[in-house]
């Protein structure tokens, strides 16, 4: 039952205007539709009308006001069909749905008692019979009925235009959205809500009153959202020139919600963790992710709303792009290096994993059964990543030409991948051709590069050669244009060299284009011995494979111009020597540190300082995750031994230093979440880590009052978790005890006290786990809990992966029970039982015959995808 891109076909009709009336009730909420239906001018004109609904009971149904007998339709699962309408008529149906019976948060539910929906991709099915694909865009206008007391608040997208009481404690609002939008941007929210409200003025003037809606004893944690609302509005007029386009926009936070925030028109719904913050519940962590995503969803008024999708196969369209541009965003809002740092070292661990994997899949996918397992970091990550390439492939300048191109030439459209990259085609003169390939294959290319200098001919010689693996469906694959960005470092000067190709100066750091399977760039004029600096700010989402030597990798540290690869090289240098602990390890052979990693670190540590956050991500290592990405077979025990190794030995070679840093960045400044105390904070709770990490005296006391000192959630939530991952009980059982007392009343500080206990590395969760399980802050029912318990669980990879399967099994137990409740949260789950090849044969068998066991269940389309594809 897979749909394929290939058979996409215009809709025979067109709905031009949509009249919603809903009488909210939890067990039985009627929906009226009254829907201006249009036959499309090229349509066959015994089209028949194919209408999508599911889960929906049909009241009645009328053409053109008269009433349809049974036998003029026909009604399936999946759609309604009518076999004779008129080119142009109205349609007027009721349905009845049970908003407090839907548990997989698709579709008009109830979170807290209060109504919301969530219709993207394919949730309007579940709200009324409508053509729900994007290519069918209306302007709606929307009537909600509650009761007064339960539901005072009544919202749907764009403005009010009436309200009003009616019989029996009911009361209504009406509301119109004058822009036509598809469907999956529909949203209505209704419930015991209260706002804190602002107010913004566009570039040309128009005032907007700006609105976020949280429960009562939420309204202290909504100002930051506000803050960062106002920022990114600011922002995309300079950026990109474009205002927000109606007089209220809305953010509403709900506690139940299957991803991070929805854009629908006007009425943007977030999950409550994607919202709220306050300097004693949220951390910094959590502050710029708010931040971000606040951004995201507004954003996507332009690119999403006003320029949308034709299918859904052009998901990347409109997320990769608005992914480039929130990360742009945060870049300038906060420190651009770490911005970008943490950007790719998230992308390097989990989107590389996702393309090696079984789940693999184009940018661009060619088909696929359920269009919600296709919501993932290769449509959303990746598509920035290529978004970003073609920035810098056509220059910022004709960028921006050919946004506003797109943005203007398809406005109130539903268009394709191709329509965008035309634009910048178009502005750039760019043959953008072969980029293309980006969008349709899968895979992480592989690029080996090696290089030699020519002493006699001052020559440097660099040598690329690209090869993307096979992936499932795409066994062969073709070249990419892959923009290199890269300097070459003189091993005397400590300089950038300036670079010249075929008899050209193209500055100290310039972009070269690999297009073939393998080419050799040859650089003249190079007058002294170089190490190169390849990829610089990660130019292209490639593996980069080039022979560096731990000395060269300790002079980029310290030399290169590029922040982004000065902290790379200090990665590579430490997996080269994790690596070898790692085979140490195994081969039960004493380990020995490497003491080019330690001075390296202590350079970093004595040297002048001049971005605090960039110096806490240099001194981070590479995480267990991403080690664990480097090796042919991953051995979790030995990723843990060796990475904890390194840990402590540079804990006991640095201890002073550590001492120093932590007590140079102690502040009594109340709690901000300013770039300049982040940094501060990363850094001192970077230095915090080492030190537990060989839990001596000192340490101990600082991370105790630490965690007393109560100053900040950044702050006691590094100390809890250091107690709490120490081997000292003693200290970690009264303060989670005490932590957990203080927050049960606060969902999403529940959820940090879970997920630190889950991810304790030492050999003993899984009982944790499933005591926890029974908490009474624990559902299954709340994706966030899922994920804060039971994600997290999975992502400890000591105690998931443990030897006697049990780890796999509890994963499966979740998973067959979720695929009844939430088939979307159910599947994403299963993502760490995929990765099974990369795990040895005892392991391999295990997770195996947990999808095996999945798979023996009655399955929603959504599980039985990613189990077919694990297995296949
Ligand atoms: N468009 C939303 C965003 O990225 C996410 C949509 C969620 N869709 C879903 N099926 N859960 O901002
Ligand atoms: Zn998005």
């Amino acid at each position: 039952q897979p749909v394929y891109l290939s058979d996409y076909q215009p809709p025979a009709y067109r709905v031009t205007h949509t009249e919603l009336t809903f009488d909210l009730d939890p067990a039985a909420t009627r929906v009226k539709a009254r829907l201006l239906i249009e036959r499309h001018a090229k349509a066959d004109a015994n089209a028949p009308l194919v209408l999508n609904g599911e889960h929906l009971k049909l009241i009645s149904l009328s053409i053109d006001a008269t009433p349809l007998n049974e036998s003029a339709y026909q009604v399936d699962a999946e759609t309604l069909s009518i076999a004779n309408v008129p080119e142009r008529f109205v349609l007027e149906s009721e349905v009845e749905i049970a908003p407090q019976e839907n548990t997989a948060l698709e579709g008009l539910y109830q979170s807290n008692g209060m109504y919301c929906t969530q219709c993207e991709a394919e949730g309007f099915r579940r709200i009324t019979f409508y053509p729900d694909r994007p290519d069918v865009m209306a302007t709606f206008k929307v009537t909600v009925i509650g009761d007064q007391q339960r539901e005072p608040v009544l919202l749907a997208n764009g403005n009010p235009l009436e309200r009003g009481e009616l019989e029996g404690g009911r009361h209504f609002v009406t509301w119109e959205d004058p822009h036509p939008k598809p469907c999956y941007l529909f949203a209505l929210v209704a419930g015991n809500l209260h706002s804190v409200e602002d107010h913004f003025t566009t570039m040309s003037g128009r005032e907007v009153t700006l609105q976020v809606w949280v429960e009562q004893e939420n309204l202290d944690k909504t100002e930051h959202a506000m803050a960062s609302l106002k920022r990114a509005m600011v922002w995309d007029e300079q950026a990109y020139g474009r205002e927000y386009d109606l007089d209220l926009f809305m953010i509403v936070a709900v506690n139940d919600f299957n991803m991070g925030a929805m854009e629908n028109k006007g009425l943007n719904i977030f999950n409550s963790a994607a919202v709220l913050t306050h300097p004693h519940t949220a951390t910094d962590a959590a502050f710029q992710n708010v931040e971000g995503i606040v951004a995201h969803e507004y954003f996507h008024n332009w690119s999403g709303n006003r320029v949308t999708c034709r299918d859904w196969f052009q998901l990347s369209l409109k997320e990769g792009f608005t992914v480039f541009r929130d990360q742009c965003f945060s870049a300038d809002t906060n420190s651009a290096p770490v911005k970008r740092i943490q950007d790719v070292s998230f992308f390097r661990t989990a989107q590389f994993a996702e393309d090696a994997g079984p789940t693999a899949h184009p940018i661009r996918p060619d088909h696929f059964i359920e269009i919600t397992n296709f919501y993932t970091l290769t449509i959303y990550e990746k598509g920035a990543e290529v978004v970003r390439m073609l920035r810098n492939l056509v220059g910022e300048e004709n960028f921006r030409r050919g946004s506003d191109l797109y943005f203007e030439r398809f406005d109130g459209q539903a268009v394709t991948i191709e329509d965008f990259v035309g634009c910048m085609a178009e502005t750039s003169g760019e043959d953008l051709s072969q980029f293309m390939r980006w969008y349709s294959q899968a895979g992480t290319p592989d690029i080996d590069a090696h290089g030699e200098y020519d002493y006699v001919h001052g020559e440097y010689h660099l040598t690329l050669r690209q090869r993307t693996p096979a992936t499932p469906g795409q066994p062969d694959k073709l070249p990419l244009h892959i923009p290199v960005r890269m300097g070459l470092v003189g091993t005397k000067s400590g300089q950038d060299l300036t670079l010249t190709l075929n008899g050209e100066k193209i500055g100290k750091d310039a972009v070269i284009h690999l297009r073939d399977d393998e080419q050799t760039f040859v650089f003249t004029d190079v007058a002294e011995a170089p190490v190169p600096s390849l990829l610089r700010e990660f130019s292209a989402p490639v593996k980069l494979h080039f022979p560096y030597s731990r000395e060269d990798l300790a002079f980029l540290l310290t030399h290169d111009s590029d922040g982004f690869n000065r902290w790379d090289a200090g990665q590579r240098l430490a997996l080269l020597a994790l690596d070898d602990l790692i085979a140490a390890h195994r081969n039960s052979v004493e380990k020995v540190m490497d003491s080019r990693v330690v001075d390296a670190f202590k350079t970093l540590l004595n040297g002048p300082i001049s971005d605090k956050a960039v110096l806490a991500e240099m001194l981070t290592l590479p995480s267990e995750a991403y080690i664990a990405e480097q090796q042919p077979i991953v051995d979790v025990d030995a990723i843990h031994a060796a990475r904890e190794f390194v840990r402590q030995s540079l804990a006991l070679a640095l201890r002073e230093e550590f001492v120093a840093i932590y007590e140079a960045n102690v502040t009594e400044e109340p709690y901000a979440p300013t770039p300049e105390q982040i940094a501060q904070r990363s850094l001192k709770n970077v230095a915090l880590s080492y030190l537990m990490s060989i839990e001596d005296e000192q340490g101990l006391a600082l991370c105790e009052a630490q965690f007393s000192a109560d100053h900040n959630m950044t702050d006691v939530r590094q100390a809890l978790t250091l107690l709490v991952h120490s081997d000292r009980d003693d200290l970690a059982s009264p303060a989670l005890k005490s932590f957990g007392e203080k927050w049960a009343h606060d969902p999403l500080v529940m959820d940090q006290w879970f997920t630190i206990q889950v991810s304790r590395p030492q050999g003993d969760v899984l009982e944790r786990v499933k005591y926890l399980m029974q908490h009474p802050a624990f559902s299954l029912k709340n994706p966030n809990k899922v994920r804060a318990l039971i994600g997290a669980f999975a992502q400890n990879r000591v105690n998931f992966h443990r030897l006697d399967g049990q780890g796999y099994q509890l994963l499966a137990d979740v998973v067959i029970e979720l695929n009844r409740l939430n088939p979307e949260i159910a599947a994403r789950l299963i993502t760490p039982l995929t990765r099974w090849q990369r795990f040895d044969e005892t392991r391999q068998v295990l997770m195996r015959s947990q999808l095996e066991r999945i798979r023996q269940q009655p399955l929603s389309p959504n599980v039985y995808e990613v189990v077919e594809k694990a297995l296949a």
